[in-house]
């Protein structure tokens, strides 16, 4: 009888459990793969999964020159050592260290914000300013990044449906500032320059000691009063630049002859940054239109096209091939289709 009864319950039970059993299946599956989200979204398993592959850095083969994870120039590296530069700008210092000794005695800082810095896995999100972002409904995605750099003017206001409204780092020179930095950008958000040339520096220095500006040698004039926090301003040790040109690229540093100089990009060099900064490195943003498409804007603002790219002292084809082969080694992961 009891026994009966048991049974009876038993079976009854059956199809509570399977119930239960699919619940948990179906919450889980929908977990996984019900939400929008099409690439993975930064979070600490994602830091493992990235890890877990082995060793990012090693991977990339480059020869003789370690990871670097202080990004700015400091002050420290002039008092108490001299600075083994034997290149100009935009690859060395060399020739230029008054004026670095002037710009980084108001600006002091030369770290990234400790929040980041702790951090045991950084995971970083390089926003490019190309085309290929419009309408790509990223946004929220990049803002879940705990860096986000972005790079000379590309702007946020009005976009940041497709480009995030965080901004970590902005990567820029002289020509490509705001006049008022706040608008696109939050309010500690690093504004880091790239010295590309002395007037570069100059400029900077005139604006910190408020001193006469001097107009020339800019290809597009620069902002004439910036309104940057000088706390927040950081100088790009051009270690970088350097070697984004000879290990990453593997591009002439000086001119041989009559071939015309490639300098890389600030995008392929703020690339470049990331890998060495972080430990998993995502972009969006990346790539330009075909030479022959005069058509085609080449960023998410403006209308700019490839006609204005006809005398930039980029190889485009060149940074190409080279992000084609960090996405291939696993190194960067791109955020939307391309080509
Ligand atoms: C590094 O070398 C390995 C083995 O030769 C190769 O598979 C890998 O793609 C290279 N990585 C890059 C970034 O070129
Ligand atoms: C972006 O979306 C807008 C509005 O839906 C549309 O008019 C525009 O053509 C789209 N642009 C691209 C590049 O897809
Ligand atoms: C970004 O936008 C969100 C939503 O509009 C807002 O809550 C947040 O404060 C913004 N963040 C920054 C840094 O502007």
């Amino acid at each position: 009888m009891y026994l009966k009864v048991a049974k009876t319950w038993c079976i009854r039970l059956v199809p509570l459990v399977l119930l239960l059993i699919s619940y948990y299946c179906f919450t889980f599956y929908v977990q996984s793969n019900g939400s929008t989200i099409k690439f993975p979204a930064p979070t600490k398993s994602l830091c493992e999964e990235w890890m877990g592959q082995g060793k990012k850095w090693e991977s990339l083969n480059f020869t003789s020159i370690t990871r670097k994870t202080d990004l700015f120039l400091k002050l420290e590296d002039f008092f108490w050592q001299q600075h083994l530069s034997t290149l100009a700008l935009p690859y060395g210092i060399k020739g230029s260290e008054s004026l670095l000794l002037k710009i980084l005695a108001v600006t002091a800082n030369y770290k990234m914000p400790s929040t980041i810095d702790n951090l045991e896995c950084r995971t970083c999100v390089v926003i490019g300013n190309g085309f290929a972002i419009k309408n790509s409904s990223l946004g929220a995605a990049i803002n879940k990044y705990d860096v986000v750099f972005r790079l000379n003017d590309g702007p946020v206001r009005g976009y940041e449906q497709d480009v995030g409204n965080k901004t970590t780092l902005r990567i820029f020179y002289p020509e490509s500032a705001f006049y008022n930095p706040s608008l696109h950008n939050n309010p500690d958000t690093l504004l880091v320059l790239v010295p590309f040339k002395q007037q570069d520096l100059r400029w900077l220095k005139e604006i910190l000691y408020n001193e006469k500006r001097v107009r020339k040698g800019f290809w597009k004039p620069p902002p004439q009063i910036w309104l940057a926090k000088p706390s927040q301003i950081r100088v790009l040790d051009p270690y970088f630049l350097h070697h984004t040109a000879s290990k990453l690229l593997q591009i002439p540093l000086q001119q041989k002859g009559r071939e015309k100089l490639f300098h890389p990009t600030t995008g392929i060099l703020t690339v470049f940054m990331a890998l060495n900064y972080c430990d998993v490195v995502h972009i969006a943003g990346f790539g330009y239109p075909k030479v022959k498409d005069q058509k085609q804007p080449i960023h998410y603002f403006g209308s700019s096209t490839m006609t204005a790219m006809k005398d930039s002292y980029h190889d485009l084809g060149r940074e190409a091939q080279i992000l084609r082969k960090l996405e291939e080694a696993g190194a960067i992961l791109y955020l939307h289709a391309h080509s």
